[in-house]
């Protein structure tokens, strides 16, 4: 049992309202998705079954890493279509259930006699036991954290694992007695069964996780379980992602019209190369500039996109400046902003692909951490996209492409080098849909978007001269505060900018960066001296939780 669980779940609680592509889930569910790596199902690969864990991603990128394909999928999916997927091996993922609770997901009991190979990791471990006749139970002493395991070097999942290796811990139920023809394979003081296995049948189970970096030597046992006891070749490379997208895109795709919205953030200008690269002018990217972008980016996407750029694609930008601040105007509440923001685009982007015409195939530049897939039957898929509003509902089209539904961000990066796309363009720092409009405190007017987009500028330049590279995210906002000043003997009412920057990995927590005072210093003195209205410049030192990275 894991858990930080609920902590998660009032996570996606807490920001459903800034989740905006949920209406996607109903044009999956109508028009299916097109990863663009089907042909990759042909090849061996690993499913993971979701029982609602927290690290179903990181175990599925594991996999990734022994170069064997692999997919996540609810723990109740139907048992004929896991059989069509013809996996080498299955791994049941942790989840935050008591298997002896009410209602707590277990899987087709027939899994067990497909006669493929199965990891289950810490719930999935005590479903195995509980399932196969052994007996789970409340540990009289919870472990969390590292815990150092003794384990059967003997054993196939544990080749090459020093005999006391530390692991990563986090459970509140164990399992008590194995089922009568598991051998236990590892242990701690307070565990008995740390790890199990019936090798003739090819169940194994570990308590702890393998996929988290604290257990030392977790890959290795990844390795052996997708490598050795699995037998998967390992043939499946990133590097030959893009080659084999392309292909299969091609296939897929035919002669058919695609249509992408570019955000020019770095998934969908990636997504947007992939597809320019499979099928040219047969794509059509719209970009929408809504006036809420950083200085000059519109231009930027334009250099790469449009026509002087080096792909052979229709690039459409929609200048709807205007547009969005005439919506805008006099709405403060930030919930009623984003949503103006997220419907406005929607209605441009639908105008633009009418004038298209009836399309084939709508890209999305969707990636792993997008897609939240909890087997519980709560929301089955929860996307947050970098595109403002989520998917228009009108716009005609057969099937979506998400050729990038299957990567992490710095994997999505690495196929964007490989696809030649600038190195500015690959490492953006993430880029919130609405924009500068939840980076501007209260109504977002033109003037107040010049002026975060000249103290942002700013301040990016600074941080890139002082050479500092480790920031999760850095900005400037506007704070809707104004207060006295005096400039050259001149009293003055001018706005307050607030610099932002943060270290974070995950976004889902963040602490604010301790820039150099001489830094923020020079970036003072540049706002209030180059950017006209504002006469103080403040420092963000709250880290999320309380605060969100962004303001609104
Ligand atoms: P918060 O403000 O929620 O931000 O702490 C966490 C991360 O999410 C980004 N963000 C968004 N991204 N659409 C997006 O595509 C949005 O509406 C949105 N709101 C926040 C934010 O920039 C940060 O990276």
């Amino acid at each position: 049992m894991e858990v930080p669980w609920p902590f998660f779940i009032a996570f996606v609680d807490k920001f459903k309202h800034r989740i905006y592509n949920v209406r996607i889930q109903a044009v999956h569910q109508r028009k299916g998705v097109v990863t663009g790596n089907e042909e990759k199902m042909e090849r061996e690969m690993i499913v993971v079954l979701d029982f609602g864990g927290q690290y179903n991603q990181l175990i599925a990128r594991r996999v990734r890493e022994c170069n064997v394909y692999c997919e996540v999928h609810p723990y109740h999916m139907d048992l004929e279509k896991l059989k069509g997927m013809n996996p080498k091996g299955i791994i049941f993922t942790g989840g935050p259930n008591s298997v002896y609770g009410e209602g707590s997901p277990l899987c087709d009991p027939r899994v067990f006699e497909l006669g493929v190979s199965i990891l289950g990791i810490c719930y999935g471990s005590q479903l195995m036991a509980h399932m196969l006749g052994g007996h789970v139970a409340t540990a009289p002493v919870s472990e969390y954290g590292k815990t150092e395991v003794e384990v059967d070097p003997g054993r196939r999942l544990f080749r090459d694992v020093a005999p006391r290796t530390i692991c990563w811990m986090s459970h509140t139920d164990y399992i008590e007695k194995a089922p009568e023809d598991f051998v236990v394979t590892a242990h701690t003081p307070v565990c008995p069964v740390a790890a199990m296995e019936n090798p003739e049948k090819g169940l194994y189970a570990v308590q702890f996780h393998p996929e988290v970096v604290h257990t030392r030597e977790g890959m290795k046992m990844l390795h052996n379980f997708v490598i050795d006891i699995c037998g998967c070749k390992g043939d499946w490379k990133m590097d030959s992602f893009v080659e084999t997208s392309i292909r299969a895109i091609r296939e897929k795709v035919g002669k058919g019209k695609v249509l992408c919205a570019l955000s020019g953030g770095v998934d969908s200008s990636v997504a947007a190369v992939l597809l320019a690269k499979a099928v040219g002018k047969q794509l059509t990217c719209v970009f929408v500039d809504h006036g809420l972008l950083r200085k000059n980016e519109g231009d930027e996407v334009e250099a790469v996109f449009g026509p002087d750029g080096p792909y052979d694609l229709n690039f459409v930008r929609v200048n709807a400046q205007e547009r969005f601040y005439r919506k805008l105007a006099g709405v403060t509440e930030p919930e009623k902003k984003r949503k103006i923001i997220g419907e406005e685009f929607i209605r441009v982007f639908e105008e633009e692909a009418n004038k298209i015409g009836a399309v084939d195939y709508l890209v999305q530049g969707t990636i792993y951490p997008d897609v939240i897939e909890s087997g519980l039957g709560k929301s089955a898929v929860i996307k947050s996209h970098h595109n403002v509003g989520g998917l228009p509902d009108h716009v005609n089209f057969k099937e979506i492409v998400e050729p990038l539904r299957l990567l992490f961000k710095d994997e999505v990066r690495r196929a964007g080098l490989e696809l030649g796309i600038p190195e500015y363009l690959v490492y953006r720092q993430p880029f919130p849909g609405p924009g500068l409009g939840v980076r501007i405190i209260g109504e977002v007017t033109a003037e107040k978007v010049k002026i975060v987009q000249e103290a942002d500028a700013i301040f990016r330049e600074e941080v890139a001269k002082a050479g500092i590279r480790d920031l999760g995210q850095y900005f400037a906002a506007l704070t809707n505060m104004r207060s006295v000043g005096c400039m050259g003997d001149e009293r003055t009412y001018d706005y307050a900018v607030v610099l932002r920057a943060v270290l974070t990995t995950d976004f889902m927590t963040a602490e604010a960066a301790q820039l150099p005072w001489e830094l923020l210093g020079k970036v003072t003195n540049r706002i209030v001296n180059e950017v006209k209205g504002v006469n103080r410049v403040l420092y963000d030192c709250t880290s999320k939780p309380p605060a969100t990275v962004e303001m609104e």
